[in-house]
């Protein structure tokens, strides 16, 4: 997929299969859309009075416009004029994405970055726009007898003005690898559990070492496991037939840039299939839980977004991965298991797994010295409860990092919601036969899941984003959502300027 910038001044002499221009609701013509109803003798603004309301989410196709080059113009609702946001210039630009993929067309021109609105720049436009289009270039075909066929469209043209084209281009450029993060993660977590299990996800990563000098990766098998003493994890992994796989994937800036707070560490939680071992689930939709690796695979997607541009600022991804399943080896509830940190843990429900996964994960990462630490995980159906599909749980003990994580998601829409982690709470986790037990009784899930995350993160800033209700999508048109790469690479990306 190629992304570029058009920057003829005369929009109608373009020569394109498609030419997406924007027009507001009450019959408002967006510059560009100007532009063509005035080289098209007044046809735009026809159509509009007569059959196009300027919706958001909405499209009309006028084709062969006299004096316009272009096959087909076609009108993107923008909503009311006074309300135009970043939230509506994304879904614009998904619009005609889709429209261009459903039409089969080979290339396209957008004159959508080109509205100014609040709150965005040209750069962040033009990385909506090429995040959309790969966005919807996502197919899942690894396991149809007889995948449909690629999408067509080859080339996407952003038109702006000659002197902002520089701008735009990082705009594009940036987009599309956040997209191809994004594309990656989504297809890890649509895998099923039984092709995307823990060694598989190491061989991306070690495929992602390959394709991109700036990667190195190194995977930790059970023995090593063993050897560090990551009691906590391995307990969780017993229970299944497939071994276990620890990754440490680590970019190096091109200019061997060292930062003096030292590289910034994410952490994925990776289980590739949640039964909940002999707390089992319910059976229905328990075929969602292949995607419990969701959080491991968003880690796999921001790093391959680093990589790909060549972020100046270290960083480290790390997953933990392995199946929470019943056996004659799982974790029974009672059973007490010591921490590579040397705290104990009583199991009394075997389906709080991730926190006994990420624990140890967490110990491991002290030796980075970070300068901050995130873990991302699919962690609790509380948080679904608490904030539904729209925002992540945001949980720090660091107001700075928690602003930071914040900010990046309203910059990307790709948004998260703070909620706390006070010591009050560790109160409900407290055990009368270990240091700490692994669940806090049903008030506040998502906040004792946090707070048990806590225990093992004092040696550094860490927030912690539980994405169980951001990171798929359930019903009719249930997968991954790719989130939240997107606020990561933009997190990383703020900390790089
Ligand atoms: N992976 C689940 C959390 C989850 C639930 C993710 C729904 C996505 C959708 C996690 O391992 C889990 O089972 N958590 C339990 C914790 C409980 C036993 C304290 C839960 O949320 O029910
Ligand atoms: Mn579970
Ligand atoms: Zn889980």
């Amino acid at each position: 997929m190629e992304f570029s910038t058009q920057t003829s001044a005369s929009l109608h002499q373009i020569k394109t299969a498609a030419l997406g221009v924007g027009v507001f609701a009450q019959g408002i013509l967006s510059p560009a859309a100007e532009l063509i109803d005035r080289a098209s003798n007044g046809a735009v603004s026809a159509a509009v009075k007569a059959e196009f309301k300027g919706k958001p989410k909405t499209h009309l196709v006028l084709r062969n416009l006299p004096g316009v080059k272009a096959e087909r113009v076609i009108l993107i609702g923008l909503g009311v004029q006074e309300e135009y946001k970043a939230a509506t210039h994304t879904d614009a630009q998904a619009c005609l994405a889709d429209y261009c993929i459903q039409a089969e067309l080979p290339e396209a021109v957008s004159a959508l970055a080109s509205v100014d609105c609040t709150g965005t720049s040209l750069r962040s436009r033009a990385q909506d726009a090429a995040l959309a289009v790969t966005r919807a270039l996502y197919r899942y075909t690894a396991t149809f007898s007889k995948p449909e066929p690629a999408p067509k469209l080859k080339k996407f043209l952003l038109w702006t003005a000659r002197t902002q084209a520089g701008e735009a281009k990082a705009g594009l450029e940036q987009g599309q690898a956040v997209g191809n993060g994004v594309n990656l993660a989504r297809l890890l977590a649509d895998l099923p559990g039984n092709v995307c299990t823990p060694t598989y996800l190491a061989q991306t990563a070690k495929q992602l070492s390959k394709e991109f000098k700036s990667l190195k990766v190194d995977v930790l098998e059970r023995k090593q496991l063993e050897a560090l003493k990551m009691g906590s994890f391995l307990s969780v992994a017993r229970g299944s037939d497939e071994p276990p796989a620890f990754i440490v994937l680590r970019h190096t800036p091109s200019s061997k840039k060292v930062h003096e707070d030292g590289p910034i560490v994410l952490v994925g939680k990776g289980l590739t299939f949640d039964s909940g071992g002999i707390s089992i689930k319910p059976a229905a939709n328990m075929d969602e839980m292949k995607y419990d690796m969701g959080g491991a695979a968003s880690v796999l997607g921001t790093m391959r977004a680093v990589a790909q541009l060549d972020l100046d600022r270290e960083v480290i991804g790390v997953v933990a991965s392995c199946e929470n399943m019943p056996s004659g080896r799982a974790n029974k509830p009672g059973d007490v298991v010591t921490s590579m940190s040397g705290q104990t843990i009583e199991i009394l429900n075997t389906d709080a797994e991730g926190r006994l996964v990420l624990c140890d994960a967490l110990t491991y990462v002290e030796r980075f010295k970070p300068a901050a630490v995130i873990d991302i995980a699919t962690l609790t159906g509380a948080c679904v409860v608490a904030l539904g599909h729209v925002n992540s749980g945001l949980f720090s003990t660091d107001d700075e990092l928690a602003d930071q994580l914040q900010q990046a998601g309203k910059q990307t829409g790709d948004t998260a919601w703070r909620m706390p982690l006070e010591d009050a709470y560790q109160e409900q986790l407290r055990s009368n036969f270990a240091d700490i037990a692994n669940i806090g009784g049903p008030p506040a899930g998502s906040v004792t899941a946090a707070c048990f995350l806590a225990r093992f993160t004092k040696a550094y800033r860490w927030a912690h984003l539980d994405v169980a209700g951001t990171a798929w999508r359930g019903g009719k048109d249930k997968g991954a959502t790719g989130r939240p790469v997107p606020l990561l690479v933009q997190y990383l990306l703020n900390q790089d300027r």
